[in-house]
């Protein structure tokens, strides 16, 4: 980079230069407990039948996920394969508001994100669905 090119980034507490900005970038790490959230709200979300709930958190998912392998390139084909395939078939359960199906295919979901977390050397991360739905949203479906 040219030195009139040097772009500083000035948080108003401190300056860094954009060349910092890569380690910085989340990943993850950091992004992982947020998916986790999300999918926990997808299922009481469609415990709930609550479609539009279900399908928005769903969405918030893949949208973290996508984030995740774009900013950590080696998960990105696994990451593509997953959000295709088996959670596709959540996805589908929701639109469709098969119910019967989004609970057998919710628990494939969670099945397979766990064989990716041992694919990546990571046995002992085994996310399950928390036993109660989350605290901060109202899960019924309005009108
Ligand atoms: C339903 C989908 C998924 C859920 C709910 C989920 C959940 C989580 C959670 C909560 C963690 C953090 C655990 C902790 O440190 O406390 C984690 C870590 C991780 N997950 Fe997932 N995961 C999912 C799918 C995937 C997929 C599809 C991949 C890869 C293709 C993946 C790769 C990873 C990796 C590499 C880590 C470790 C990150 C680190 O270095 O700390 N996950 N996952």
């Amino acid at each position: 980079m040219s030195e009139d090119h040097d772009h500083v980034i000035d948080t108003g507490k401190g300056t860094f230069s954009i060349d910092d900005l890569g380690p910085l970038m989340p990943g993850m790490a950091e992004i992982m407990p947020l998916v986790g959230a999300r999918i926990w709200k997808c299922y009481y979300a469609g415990q709930a039948r609550n479609r539009p709930l279900a399908a928005f958190q769903l969405k918030e998912a893949v949208n973290l996920m996508e984030k995740g392998a774009f900013l950590r390139p080696k998960y990105a084909e696994n990451m593509d394969k997953f959000i295709n395939e088996e959670l596709a078939v959540v996805r589908k359960a929701i639109d469709s508001e098969d119910w019967d199906t989004f609970e057998a295919a919710f628990q494939a979901m969670v099945e397979a994100a766990n064989a990716y977390h041992d694919v990546y050397d990571k046995p002992y991360l085994r996310w399950k669905i928390p036993e109660m739905p989350p605290p901060d949203l109202d899960m019924t479906p309005r009108g």
